[in-house]
C-alpha cells in the first residue's frame, strides 16, 4: 500500500528569501493560484511579522486562494505568533508555523539561551499558536546540527504542547542522506508521542543533497516534505519540488509513496516562478530544464525513435513538456535527420538522405544547434539541384 506524502511548498516564503527573488503582491497571488492548480497540500505564504507587505501578502493569499492549507511563519514569541494568526484569519484552512533554533551554535551565539529555556519557549510558543489555530507546525531550527538527545526532548515537548506537525530543518544544508535518515529514525524510535504528529523535513541544498536528504527522511518515516519550485531559496536553495515529486513517482516501486501533485503542471509552474522572480532555470536542470528531455547523440536518438524508454525514465508529457526534443547537432545520426525531415514534410531515403546528411554534418560542425529552418534549406537546395 502506498503512503501519502504531504507536499508543503515554501516558494513564497523561503524561496522568496533567495537574493533577488522578491515578488510583488500580484505575482504572489498568481504563484499561489498556480500552486493550488499543481495541487500542493500546504502553501507557506510568507512571514507576516517581517514587513507590512509580507503581512498583506499572507492575508490576501489566505483570503483569495482556496484549495490548499495556507501557512504563515512566526518566531517563537507572542508578537510574531499573533501577527501570523491575524494574517491567516480569512483562510479556509490555516496553519501557524512556529520556529525556534535548538543547535548549540544557535543557542550560544544567537539566542543566548540554555536548553531548558529553549524547551520552555517552545512550549509557550506552540501553546500560544494553538490558542489561535488548530493546525500548528513546530520547527527546531538547525535541527540537523542539534544534539539528538536534546532534539528528541524538544520535539516531544512541542507535540505535547499541541504541535500537529514537527518539521526537521537542515537549515544550513549540513546533512547527508544516511545522516538525515538516522535523525528521522531516531525521532521515530525515541520520542514517545511521535505518532501524534506528522514528521516533516526541510532540507537546504548547500552540499547539493537537499533532494537526496528528503528522500532519506521519507524512507525513514517522514510524512511531509518542504520544498520550493525550481529549488529556489536561501544560498544554494531548498529541496526542489519537481525533483522530489518525480523521484517519488518514478521510483514508487521502491518508496511506495505518492503525492497529490498534478505533475503535468510542473513545467508551467516552473516557468511562472522563473519569470516572476527573474531567476533563470539552468538548461540541464532535472525535470524542468530545457535539456531535461533533449537528446543529441545519434545512438540515443536512434534508440529513442525505436522506443523512448531506452533513454528516458519519465515521459515529457507527464511533467508538462509537449514532447521529447531530438536536438539536431553534430552528434546526431541519419535516423534522427530522416525523422525530422519527415515531420517537416520531406521524404528522405537512400542517396538523397546520404547527400543531405553529409551537408548537415558539415553545417553541424559550424553551429551548436541545427534548426528546422536550416534543415529545410539544406533539403530544398539539394532537391532544386537535381
Ligand atoms: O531553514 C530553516 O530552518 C527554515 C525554518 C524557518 C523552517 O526555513
Ligand atoms: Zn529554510
Amino acid at each position: 500500500m502506498s503512503r501519502n506524502i504531504v507536499i508543503f511548498d515554501t516558494t513564497l516564503r523561503d524561496g522568496e528569501q533567495s537574493p533577488g527573488a522578491s515578488m510583488n503582491l500580484g505575482e504572489k497571488l498568481e504563484v499561489a493560484q498556480a500552486l493550488v492548480d499543481l495541487k500542493v497540500d500546504v502553501i507557506e505564504a510568507g512571514f507576516p511579522i517581517a514587513s507590512p507587505g509580507d503581512f498583506e501578502a499572507v492575508r490576501s493569499i489566505a483570503e483569495n486562494t482556496k484549495g490548499a492549507t495556507i501557512c504563515g511563519l512566526a518566531r517563537c514569541n507572542d508578537k510574531d505568533i499573533d501577527r501570523a494568526g491575524e494574517a491567516l484569519k480569512p483562510a479556509e484552512q490555516g496553519r501557524i508555523h512556529v520556529f525556534l533554533a535548538t543547535s548549540a551554535i544557535h543557542r550560544e551565539f544567537k539566542l543566548k539561551m540554555d536548553k531548558q529555556e529553549i524547551i520552555d519557549r517552545a512550549i509557550a510558543g506552540v501553546k500560544r499558536a494553538k490558542s489561535l489555530c488548530d493546525n500548528i507546525e513546530f520547527s527546531p531550527e538547525d535541527a540537523a546540527r542539534t544534539e539528538i538527545d536534546f532534539l528528541c526532548k524538544v520535539v516531544e515537548a512541542a507535540i505535547a504542547a499541541g504541535a500537529t506537525t514537527v518539521n526537521i530543518p537542515d537549515t544550513v544544508g549540513y546533512a547527508t542522506p544516511a545522516y538525515m535518515g538516522r535523525v528521522i529514525a531516531d525521532l521515530k524510535n525515541r520520542v514517545p508521542n511521535i505518532d501524534q504528529a506528522v514528521i516533516s523535513v526541510h532540507c537546504h541544498n548547500d552540499l547539493g543533497l537537499a533532494v537526496a536528504n528528503s528522500l532519506a527522511a521519507v524512507e525513514n518515516g517522514a510524512g511531509q516534505i518542504e520544498c520550493t519550485i525550481n529549488g529556489i531559496g536561501e544560498r544554494a536553495g531548498n529541496c526542489s519540488l519537481e525533483e522530489i515529486v518525480m523521484a517519488l513517482k518514478t521510483r514508487s516501486d521502491f518508496y511506495h509513496c505518492e503525492t497529490g501533485i498534478d505533475t503535468t503542471r510542473l513545467v508551467p509552474t516552473s516557468r511562472l516562478v522563473s519569470s516572476v522572480t527573474g531567476l533563470e532555470v539552468q538548461r540541464n536542470k532535472a525535470i524542468v530544464g530545457r535539456n531535461a528531455f533533449a537528446h543529441e547523440s545519434g545512438i540515443h536518438q536512434d534508440g529513442m525513435l525505436k522506443n523512448p524508454t531506452t533513454y528516458e525514465i519519465m515521459r515529457p508529457e507527464d511533467v508538462g513538456f509537449q514532447k521529447t526534443d531530438l536536438v539536431l547537432g553534430k552528434h546526431s545520426g541519419r535516423a534522427a535527420l530522416a525523422d525530422r525531415a519527415k515531420s517537416l514534410g520531406y521524404h528522405l531515403e537512400g542517396d538523397k538522405l546520404q547527400e543531405v546528411f553529409e551537408a548537415f554534418k558539415k553545417l553541424a560542425d559550424k553551429k551548436k544547434e541545427v534548426y528546422d529552418s536550416d534543415i529545410a534549406a539544406l533539403i530544398d537546395k539539394r532537391v532544386a539541384a537535381h
